[in-house]
């Protein structure tokens, strides 16, 4: 295994394992209200720094960008993207559906992702250019090449409702004419349930790098496509993305397209 995935894996089971030790206390746990609709609470921030422990003292020199700490200085060649738990607001209702997501990208381009669900203990794992795997098997995104029959994951923008108009624009080409839409409310997993052939496509307004930096590797790793709303790459900095097999991605994006205001572009 590549050694910075083998350290991502290491990090993304000790928080998983921090995570589920604390899953019956959520009633007496410290939330904080960080703004509307986004909340942190003491089980975040300490997967947080079990992660960055890990990972410093593998390498001390890279830099990190990590939800709860923000940014941590270091060799900027290297950076660790990290979300100690993808799913809050699941994780505080006691909602079976959160994960830890960490990636490494390497000047500019995401090199290992490790996604961890910790209550069914399933690991997905990526490095560029090595394939997509679940639990060390190798996992492809579907063969689906149309709406009809498809199953597409979505997350609602509920800390950015200016844009809640157009997402229903969206959301209803999109729900008229698929199987159906699934919003599990763990962006990471959203995008390594595509990469495993659980969903045939996926999209989302106004998501941070840590959300998707390693959801996106293994959707590309496991053969699919993933693009901003303007059908180009820079989906880490807009937070807007489209990911899917190659066809679906391409059917999702012509559906959405004629809603697609220039402030998502
Ligand atoms: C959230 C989840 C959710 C997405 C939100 C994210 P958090 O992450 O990924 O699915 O819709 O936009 O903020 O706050 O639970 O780490
Ligand atoms: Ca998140
Ligand atoms: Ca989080």
């Amino acid at each position: 295994m590549h050694p910075m995935l083998n350290i991502a894996v290491r990090a993304a089971r000790s928080a998983g394992d921090l995570i589920l030790r604390h899953a019956d206390q959520t009633g007496t746990l410290r939330i904080d209200q960080k703004s509307k609709n986004d909340f942190a609470s003491e089980v975040d921030r300490k997967a947080e720094q079990e992660i960055i422990k890990i990972i410093q003292t593998a390498y001390p020199s890279h830099a990190i960008l990590a939800e709860e700490s923000g940014e941590h200085r270091g060799d900027e060649e290297f950076v660790w993207i990290i979300d100690p738990l993808d799913g809050t607001t699941n994780f505080l209702h006691g909602y079976p559906q959160y994960a830890v997501s960490i990636a490494l990208k390497q000047k500019g381009k995401i090199e290992v992702a490790a996604v961890y669900e910790p209550l069914r203990d399933e690991l997905f794992t990526a490095s560029r250019g090595g394939g997509a795997m679940l639990n060390n098997r190798r996992i492809r995104v579907t063969r689906q090449n149309s709406l009809r029959g498809a199953l597409i994951g979505t997350g609602f923008p509920f800390k950015h409702q200016q844009h809640l108009d157009t997402y229903l624009d969206m959301f209803r080409i999109l729900c008229i004419d698929s199987a159906g839409i699934r919003r599990g409310g763990a962006a990471a997993l959203d995008l390594a349930y595509l990469a495993a052939g659980r969903l045939d496509g996926f999209w989302e307004i106004g998501l941070h790098q840590w959300d998707m930096a390693a959801g996106v590797l293994l959707v590309k790793e496991a053969g699919g496509a993933v693009t901003d709303f303007s059908f180009d790459d820079q989906y880490l900095t807009s937070g807007n993305i489209i990911a899917g097999n190659p066809k679906m991605h391409q059917i999702i994006y012509q559906s959405i397209e004629p809603h697609i205001t220039d402030n998502l572009k």
